[in-house]
């Protein structure tokens, strides 16, 4: 039995001389290698700002607190995404408002967005699922009409394009993850791109208790008292990630050849194989190639994930609808049946290995193991 593991990161030699460097220098909290890797990740997404924090899930929170999202106020977002998406919008005190999913490619469905707004709305957090955009053209037009504004949630999405925009362009502000199994990592870590300067300053003030100095710049001038005048959090990224990142960046070109190139082999094996069927992928869509799902007949998928794990293959699955979650069931009165898109894909869906590490006989070896467990089980 091979073992190939779901997820192997790329951290290397790079990153260890990185970390060497900035562990004997005097700063190792938010400093210098903070500041490069901003400057960096803006650039590499063609964007004025990213402000560095330490979980995706923290980046959304403060967006929506720079947004001005507070009690009372309805935030829209997709049923078909990791817990932290919603749960964003918890911490910033305001109420998630989950909707259905584009059945073809998983993404949130602009007219269910739509239909959900009310006087409460403020803003919508379309997930970019898997690496593919959502469809940012008819989110955008429904936002303007509606006066509300746009986060998007890029954890997904770091490489990825719509009409040729990264993530960032099309709402005003986007969050990213770096957590351990995201396509450049530094094990945890976030980061949120906005367009103005008045909005960069607010959300460096909102990641650290509301300070307007870091340590390390009252370090290099003398010592000066420091005032509080707003309230904030404490979730500035350290130095120490930061230079994991830095040299991670460097290698996103490579690593996205490598994913596509998997990606492409699965994609010709699985899409004439019985049983399984893919997502689709719009024209307009530039894939970041985070993960590799197949849909598989629901009465079956719990076995094939079983018999696949048997074979040694890591497998996952991306996602069970936040709606089903007891907690949201229980908070909010969702039931089966309210998302019936979201719901199927929940029930059919399985990811595979995907990421720059895997060798060609590893995926030869998953797609053999899908081919015998899809007619097995
Ligand atoms: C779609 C999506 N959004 C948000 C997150 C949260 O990211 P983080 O763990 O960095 O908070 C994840 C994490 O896995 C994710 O998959």
């Amino acid at each position: 039995m091979k073992k190939v593991e779901f997820f192997k990161h790329g951290i290397d030699k790079e990153e260890l001389e990185r970390l060497r460097e900035v562990l004997g220098s005097l700063f190792i909290t938010t400093g210098e290698a903070v500041y490069e890797f901003e400057d960096d990740f803006a650039r590499y997404l063609g964007l004025p700002h990213t402000v560095a924090v330490t979980s995706c899930t923290a980046a959304m929170q403060l967006a929506l607190l720079a947004g001005g999202v507070g009690p009372g106020d309805e935030v829209i977002t997709t049923t078909m995404t990791f817990i932290g998406t919603p749960n964003a919008t918890l911490m910033a005190g305001a109420t998630p408002v989950l909707v259905d999913i584009d059945r073809g490619t998983g993404n949130i469905d602009p007219a269910a967005v739509e239909a959900a707004i009310t006087e409460r709305t403020k803003a919508m957090i379309p997930v970019h699922l898997y690496g593919q955009m959502c469809d940012m053209d008819a989110l955008r037009t429904i936002a303007d009409r509606h006066n509300l504004f746009i986060l998007e949630d890029a954890a997904h999405a770091i490489e990825s394009k719509w009409n040729g925009k990264a993530p960032g362009h099309y709402g005003e502000y986007a969050a990213f993850s770096f957590y351990a199994t995201k396509n450049i990592t530094s094990g945890e870590g976030g980061s949120i791109s906005c367009h103005d300067e008045k909005q960069y300053e607010l959300l460096n003030m909102l990641r650290l208790h509301g300070f307007n100095q870091l340590a390390v710049d009252r370090y290099t001038s003398n010592y000066e008292k420091y005032d509080i005048g707003m309230f904030g959090w404490k979730y500035n990224m350290d130095s120490i990630h930061a230079a994991i990142l830095i040299e991670q960046l460097k290698k996103i070109g490579a690593y996205s050849a490598r994913r596509k190139a998997v990606f492409d082999r699965y994609t010709e094996a699985f899409s004439t194989m019985d049983g399984i069927e893919l997502h689709t992928i719009r024209p307009e869509a530039e894939h970041a190639y985070h993960l590799l799902t197949i849909l598989v007949d629901p009465k079956k998928r719990d076995a094939m994930m079983k018999a696949l794990q048997e074979r040694g293959v890591g497998v996952s699955i991306n996602f069970v609808p936040v709606h089903q979650m007891t907690y949201y069931r229980e908070r909010f009165g969702y039931r089966d049946g309210m998302f019936p898109a979201a719901e199927e894909i929940g029930a059919r869906t399985i990811s595979l290995p995907l990421y720059p590490k895997l060798t060609d006989e590893e995926v030869e070896y998953v797609i053999d193991a899908v081919r015998e467990t899809v007619r097995s089980v």
